[in-house]
């Protein structure tokens, strides 16, 4: 059996999906593993550490694309590469099937059998799989990172002979698992650290690293069976307001981060509540590519209003991709064993498995 991986257009994607370590598991595994020339040399991966490790290069990506019984990537592929894939083949990667339809669709008539790793249940079987949990949790520290970079003042509380410089103040938006990071590294930055959540849930979470949890009164927990955020009432939207308008007029930086999966990002913070930010705060949202939670969000653009710098990108993990990719490789090495029958030494897509049935596409 041949898993195989071709390079991904490296203007939007430096992550990779397999580092030389979970080649070598691929491999013990039983597998051969198939790279595209120069596969992760943009990580410090050279060709050299795959070879020695038995890994295959092969210079021409549609070959590859064609060998491989397992096609493992990041992203889907372009028109031309698609084309050389079929029936009975998989793939497996971050498919963005709410975006990707019609695409998906050609490949499931044509019989390829396609996984979308963001699909996967949040159960505790399929944790060491979870790509949404893994790169969220490096996008949360980098977020706080970067706003922390362009913040003009410095983040801990200082006392010098010289006088003191207070805390900054950090506000999270969403205390999932990006917002829980956040809240952790701006913890470890010495900053005053406050979150909120439609999640009452979450308060415990957000507690127990440190943070300050704002509850919008009278509200019930907007969360699904699943353990996700429902789509808040006008009513909460006001009350949720209110309470950060009063809030942002002490903060230094804001990260927000709620998402609702499938829908476009909540707007949480608008130009009146922007009004109130004091001039040098930063605001980074995560959200961005899904529409923001901000307004004057941009992607890939620094937007400064009323002397706010308000910022948000396509990828953050492009900002540390040697990082993002040991982990997406790993999750996804995890999945590929599930998939795998090792006693038949062949693949067993066995549709009573959970993880399999959610994140296969029909
Ligand atoms: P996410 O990335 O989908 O959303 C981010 C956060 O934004 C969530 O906490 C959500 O409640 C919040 N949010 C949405 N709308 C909001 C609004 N209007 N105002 C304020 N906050 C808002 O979330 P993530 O990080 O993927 O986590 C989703 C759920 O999955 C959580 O319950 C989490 O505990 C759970 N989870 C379970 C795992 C497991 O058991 N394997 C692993 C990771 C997460």
């Amino acid at each position: 059996m041949i898993v195989g991986s071709v390079s991904e257009n490296k203007n939007f994607e430096k992550r990779i999906s397999i580092t030389p370590d979970i080649a070598k598991k691929y491999i013990n595994l039983g597998f051969e593993v198939q790279l595209s020339t120069n596969y992760g040399k943009h990580l410090g991966f050279e060709e050299k550490e795959y070879k020695e490790l038995g890994v295959k290069f092969i210079n021409d990506d549609n070959k590859i694309i064609e060998n491989a019984d397992i096609i493992i990537q990041m992203n889907l592929l372009d028109e031309e590469k698609t084309s050389f894939l079929k029936s009975n083949q998989i793939f497996i990667g971050v498919l963005n099937p709410y975006e990707n339809k019609n695409k998906l669709n050609e490949l499931v008539k044509k019989k390829v059998n396609l996984f979308s790793l963001e699909l996967l249940p949040r159960i505790t079987r399929a944790q060491s799989m979870d790509i949404l949990s893994s790169q969220a949790n490096l996008a949360g520290y980098k977020a706080v990172v970067e706003s922390f970079s362009i913040f003009e003042k410095a983040i801990p509380m200082m006392m010098t002979a010289a006088g003191t410089i207070p805390a900054a103040k950090v506000l999270v938006v969403g205390a999932g698992v990006a917002g829980l990071q956040a809240i952790a590294t701006a913890k470890r930055m010495g900053a005053i650290v406050f979150a909120t959540d439609v999640r009452i849930a979450s308060k415990e979470q957000v507690e127990s690293l440190g943070g300050k949890f704002l509850t919008v009164e009278e509200s019930e927990s907007l969360e699904t069976e699943g353990g996700y955020a429902k789509e808040a009432s006008d009513d909460f939207k006001k009350k949720q307001e209110e309470l950060l308008s009063e809030t942002l007029k002490k903060i230094d930086i804001v990260i927000c981060t709620a998402l609702i999966p499938g829908k476009k990002a909540p707007l949480i913070i608008n130009e009146k509540m922007l009004e109130n930010m004091q001039p040098g705060s930063i605001i980074y949202d995560l959200a961005a590519v899904q529409g923001g939670n901000v307004a004057f969000t941009e992607v890939d653009k620094v937007i400064e209003k009323n002397g706010v710098k308000i910022m948000g990108e396509r990828n953050i993990l492009n900002k540390l991709p040697t990082s993002s990719s040991s982990l997406y490789a790993k999750n996804v090495f995890n999945f590929v064993s599930n998939l795998y029958d090792k006693e038949n030494k062949k693949i067993n897509i066995n549709l009573e498995d959970e993880i399999i049935a959610k994140t296969i596409i029909k």
